[in-house]
């Protein structure tokens, strides 16, 4: 039986991929204002900027390749029992070779009816535009969760998280609530890392290691592999 590892992956693993976190130097909210482009508020008021932001974001996305740490994680698959829960909307993780990746806030290459959140569709790498709509005749709106929304994979993501016997967190600012708060459920008897290139207090017993995504999750991954503590 292999050990359950679990990957709990914010902004910062994708961060060397070029795409753009959320709360650093030049991040998204220094440059959006969250109500307009994230919120069921700023989509029924103008959709339009939605759509936009959304759009740009899934072109960074759909050129963007995965890094080390991606491929890192997916290589873990052929030593244990390995889930990814991400707060990331990219597929990063699924192109690099990741098969069980639970996408708190929902991905930016699926749309949903915006009457019926279970009516979801892949866009291929489309853009998303006023005027297209579901088989409900409803505008498509980006399948993600937008601020003031309910997290609907929490309960299933909590029960990962419980049964991890290993975990890593990597670049998140553990701000965002109800995601920040999974690491709670972490057994106390479970081995974890914080990993960010920022200095952060380590929270629920995880032990801080400071550096980048693509060098230290690949080191993790290595000790891990060859039996070593990290
Ligand atoms: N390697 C490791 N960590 C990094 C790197 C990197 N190359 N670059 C940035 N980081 C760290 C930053 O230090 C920061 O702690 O990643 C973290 C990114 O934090 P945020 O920008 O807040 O992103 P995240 O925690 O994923 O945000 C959570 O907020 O706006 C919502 O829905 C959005 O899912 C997102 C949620």
């Amino acid at each position: 039986m292999k050990e359950k590892v679990l990957i709990f992956s914010g902004a910062g693993v994708s961060a060397e991929s070029g795409l753009r976190t959320f709360r650093d130097m030049g991040g998204l909210w220094n440059e959006y204002a969250v109500e307009e482009v994230a919120s069921p508020e700023g989509w029924a008021k103008n959709p339009e900027l939605v759509l936009r932001f959304y759009n740009e974001r899934r072109r960074a996305v759909i050129s963007a390749q995965p890094n080390e740490a991606h491929r890192a994680i997916a290589r873990l698959e052929e030593f244990f029992d390995v889930v990814v829960i991400t707060q990331n909307i990219d597929d990063l993780h699924e192109r690099a070779g990741s098969s069980k990746v639970i996408h708190l806030h929902g991905e930016i290459v699926r749309a949903r009816s915006s009457v019926d959140p279970n009516l979801t569709c892949q866009l291929d790498g489309a853009d998303l535009e006023i005027g297209d709509t579901c088989e409900k005749g409803s505008q498509l709106r980006p399948d993600v969760v937008w601020f003031g929304e309910e997290v609907r994979l929490m309960r299933a993501a909590e029960k990962y998280v419980a049964n991890a016997e290993r975990i890593i967190t990597v670049g998140t600012s553990l701000t965002v609530h109800p995601a920040a708060g999974l690491l709670k459920k972490a057994k106390f008897s479970s081995e974890k890392y914080l990993v960010s290139v920022d200095e952060m207090h380590p929270p629920y017993g995880h032990r801080f290691l400071r550096g980048s995504a693509t060098m230290v999750v690949p080191h993790i991954v290595n000790c891990w592999i060859a039996g070593r503590k990290p």
